[in-house]
């Protein structure tokens, strides 16, 4: 009689572990895939290898080192500031503050094209091209005013 009860106990035990098992590993497979999914800033540093003429077209232009316009006025620490005049500000990996993350200061590439930690990694062309967009109405997003109103 003893040995049957243990024979159910087992049975019922070994089912719970299944079962428990089936309810986890879809939830902690779907945690790994969401963390290899996300991509984060990088600062456009990380461009030049390969898009060097870009970077170095797009670094001469003034709109480029806007984050300047802030300092001079000292202005880099103020909120209401940062988010047009930065990189990925507020978001996952993006711009903090100057002293956190003095690689996110100004509008750079990410800015238009999105965080590029995955598209950096990517091995193949074709990867390359679907881990980042060309943008679409973006610009007024910071463009929507005709200039400044605050002084
Ligand atoms: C290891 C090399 C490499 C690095 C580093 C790299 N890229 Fe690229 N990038 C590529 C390649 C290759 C393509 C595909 C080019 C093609 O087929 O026209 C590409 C394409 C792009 C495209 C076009 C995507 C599209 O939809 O067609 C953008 C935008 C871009 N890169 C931005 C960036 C930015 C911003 C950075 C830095 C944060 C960066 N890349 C870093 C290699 C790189
Ligand atoms: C909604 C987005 C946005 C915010 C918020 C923002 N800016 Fe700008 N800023 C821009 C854009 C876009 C330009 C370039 C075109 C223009 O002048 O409108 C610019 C240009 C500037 C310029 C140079 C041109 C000019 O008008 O003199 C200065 C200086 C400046 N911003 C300072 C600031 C300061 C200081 C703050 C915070 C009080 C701030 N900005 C907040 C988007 C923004
Ligand atoms: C102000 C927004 C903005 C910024 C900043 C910006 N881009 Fe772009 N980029 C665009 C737009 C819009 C297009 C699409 C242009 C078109 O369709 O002709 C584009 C196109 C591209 C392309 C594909 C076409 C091409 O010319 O090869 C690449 C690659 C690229 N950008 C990389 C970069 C890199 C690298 C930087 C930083 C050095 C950067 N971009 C900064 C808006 C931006
Ligand atoms: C994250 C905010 C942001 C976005 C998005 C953005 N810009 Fe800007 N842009 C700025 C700021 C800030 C300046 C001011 C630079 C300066 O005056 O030093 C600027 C300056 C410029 C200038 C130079 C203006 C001048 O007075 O010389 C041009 C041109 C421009 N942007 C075009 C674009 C286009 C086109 C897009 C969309 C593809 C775009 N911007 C998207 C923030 C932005």
């Amino acid at each position: 009689m003893k040995e049957r009860i243990d024979i159910a106990f087992m049975l019922i035990m070994t089912c719970a572990l299944v079962y428990f098992c089936c309810l986890w590993f879809p939830v902690s497979g779907a945690f790994a895939e969401e963390e290899k999914e996300q991509a984060v800033f990088v600062g456009w540093d990380k461009c030049k290898p390969c898009h060097a003429a870009l970077v170095e077209a797009y670094g001469g232009f003034k709109r480029s080192r806007n984050f300047r316009i802030l300092e001079m006025r000292g202005r880099e620490h103020d909120q209401q500031c940062l988010p047009c005049h930065t990189t990925g500000y507020a978001a996952p990996g993006g711009f903090v503050s100057v002293d956190k993350t003095p690689h996110l200061t100004n509008v750079q590439c990410e800015t238009c094209h999105g965080p590029a930690s995955l598209h950096i990694k990517a091995t193949t062309r074709e990867e390359k091209k679907k881990t980042l967009s060309i943008p679409r109405n973006l610009c007024t997003e910071c463009h929507n005013t005709h200039g400044h109103r605050e002084y």
